[in-house]
C-alpha cells in the first residue's frame, strides 16, 4: 500500500493569534504546515516558538518563510514552491482604531494583500488549491437593527480596516465565480484568547485588572464602554476555518456565539472574579470604575481610545454553520475569562 500524501497548509498571519492555533490544529491533523513571517527587528514568534525550531525555521512539518503580503512578487514565489493544497490568508492591519491612524497602509496590507494572494493562485493555474479568508464582523459596521446577523445582512463599514475586509470579501468572492477557485469567506465575529494582542480590549481589562489586583498598576484607561460584541475563543474558531474548506463547495460563514455583552459588563465580569470591588460613577467621558472599599479610581476613560466612527453592536447568528459544518462554539465567555485570567496570573 502506498503512503497516504500529507496535505499542505500555507498561512500567512501564522505568527498571529489565530496563525497560533490554526497551526496547532493543522499538525493534531497531520498537515505540513509552511508559514509565512515579516521580517520584525525584535522576535515576532512567541505565538509559535513551541512548534518548531526557532534556529533553522523549521521542523519535519512546519516551515517557516519570509514574507509579506504587501509584495506581490514574494507572494506569489512562496506559493509556486509550496503548492499548497490550502491556504488561510489569515494576514492583517488588524487593528480598527489603529486603520484610522495609518489608512493607507491597512488597505495596501488588509485589501490588496488578498488580491495579490488570489491573483497568484490564477497566474499559477492551481487548480486543486482552495483559499481561506480572515472575513471580519467589522464589515457590518452600522446595523441598523440590534439583533443577530447572518450572512445575508448588508455590509456598511464604518472604518478602513472593515472597507478593505469588504474589498478582500467581494474580491473571494469573484474569484470563485470568475476563476472557479474554491474560495470562501469565514465571516468571523470577535475571539479572543490569552494570545490576544494587548491593545484589543479584552486583553487590556484582564492584563489591566489582574496587574491592578496585584498592586503593579494603579488604573486601566480605555475609551467605549457600551460597544457590543459577540466573544468567542479563538481556539474555537480555528476549527471552524478548517471546517470551512474541506465542505464539500466553496461558501461564505458566519461564525459567532450569537451571545452579546458589552465592554463594561465584560470589565464587570473579570473583576468578579479578580475579587475587585468594583462600582461605577458618573457619566460619559467622566464615567469612572470605583473601588467600593478604599473610593480608588480603577477605570477611567481618554477620548484618546474612542473611535471618529463606532461599530456599536455585533452579534452573530451561525446557524448556517451550525447546520451544514456540525460547527458550535464549544468554549463559553465564562471559560473564556477564566482561561484569559489564568495565563496572565501565571506570568507574576
Ligand atoms: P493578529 O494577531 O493581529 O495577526 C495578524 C497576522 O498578520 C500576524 O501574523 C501579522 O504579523 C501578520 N501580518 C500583518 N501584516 C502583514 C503583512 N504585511 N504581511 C504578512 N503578514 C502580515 O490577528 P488575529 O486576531 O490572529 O486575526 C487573524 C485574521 O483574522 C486577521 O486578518 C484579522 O483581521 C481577522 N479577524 C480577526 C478577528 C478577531 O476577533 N481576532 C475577527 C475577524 C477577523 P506580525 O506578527 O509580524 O504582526
Ligand atoms: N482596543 C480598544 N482599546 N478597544 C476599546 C477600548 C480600548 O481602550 N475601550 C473601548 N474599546 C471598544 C472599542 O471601541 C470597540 O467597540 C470594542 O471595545 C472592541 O475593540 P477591539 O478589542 O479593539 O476589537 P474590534 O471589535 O474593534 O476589532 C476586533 O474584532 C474584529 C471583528 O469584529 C479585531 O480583532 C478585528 O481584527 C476584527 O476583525
Amino acid at each position: 500500500m502506498g503512503k497516504i500524501r500529507k496535505k499542505i497548509a500555507l498561512i500567512f498571519g501564522i505568527t498571529g493569534q489565530d496563525g497560533s492555533y490554526l497551526s496547532e490544529l493543522l499538525l493534531k491533523k497531520n498537515y505540513i504546515i509552511h508559514g509565512v513571517k515579516r521580517r520584525s527587528s525584535s522576535a515576532n514568534t512567541e505565538r509559535i516558538d513551541h512548534l518548531f525550531d526557532s534556529l533553522n525555521f523549521s521542523n519535519k512539518n512546519f516551515f517557516i518563510h519570509y514574507g509579506d503580503i504587501s509584495d506581490g512578487t514574494s507572494t506569489l514565489n512562496i506559493i509556486n514552491k509550496v503548492k499548497p493544497d490550502e491556504i488561510y490568508n489569515l494576514a492583517a492591519q488588524s487593528h480598527v482604531r489603529v486603520s484610522f491612524d495609518v489608512p493607507e497602509y491597512t488597505a495596501d496590507v488588509t485589501a490588496l494583500g488578498a488580491l495579490r494572494i488570489l491573483e497568484s493562485i490564477r497566474i499559477l493555474n492551481l487548480k486543486k488549491t482552495k483559499y481561506y479568508q480572515a472575513s471580519s464582523s467589522e464589515m457590518y459596521g452600522l446595523v441598523k437593527k440590534k439583533k443577530s446577523l447572518n450572512e445575508k445582512t448588508p455590509f456598511h463599514p464604518r472604518s478602513v480596516y472593515g472597507i478593505s475586509k469588504v474589498f478582500a470579501f467581494n474580491a473571494t468572492v469573484h474569484y470563485r465565480e470568475a476563476y472557479n477557485i474554491f474560495a470562501c469567506n469565514g465571516i468571523l465575529f470577535n475571539h479572543e484568547s490569552p494570545r490576544r494582542g494587548p491593545t484589543f480590549v479584552t486583553k487590556k481589562i484582564v492584563q489591566g485588572l489582574v496587574r491592578i489586583q496585584k498592586g503593579l498598576q494603579n488604573k486601566l484607561t480605555l475609551g467605549n464602554l457600551y460597544a457590543v460584541r459577540d466573544w468567542g475563543h479563538a481556539k474555537d474558531y480555528a476549527i471552524s476555518m478548517w471546517k470551512i474548506l474541506q465542505y464539500k463547495k466553496p461558501d461564505d460563514w458566519v461564525i459567532a456565539t450569537n451571545k452579546d455583552q458589552t465592554v463594561k459588563k465584560f470589565i464587570d465580569l473579570v473583576a468578579k472574579k479578580l475579587n475587585i470591588p468594583l462600582k461605577w460613577r458618573g457619566k460619559g467621558i467622566n464615567e469612572k470604575g470605583i473601588n467600593k472599599i478604599n473610593g480608588k479610581v480603577i477605570v477611567d476613560l481618554d477620548k484618546k481610545f474612542l473611535r471618529p466612527s463606532e461599530v456599536d453592536f455585533l452579534k452573530g447568528d451561525f446557524s448556517k454553520a451550525k447546520k451544514h459544518l456540525k460547527w458550535s462554539p464549544g468554549i463559553s465567555t465564562d471559560q473564556l475569562i477564566d482561561d484569559m485570567i489564568n495565563e496572565e496570573l501565571s506570568i507574576y
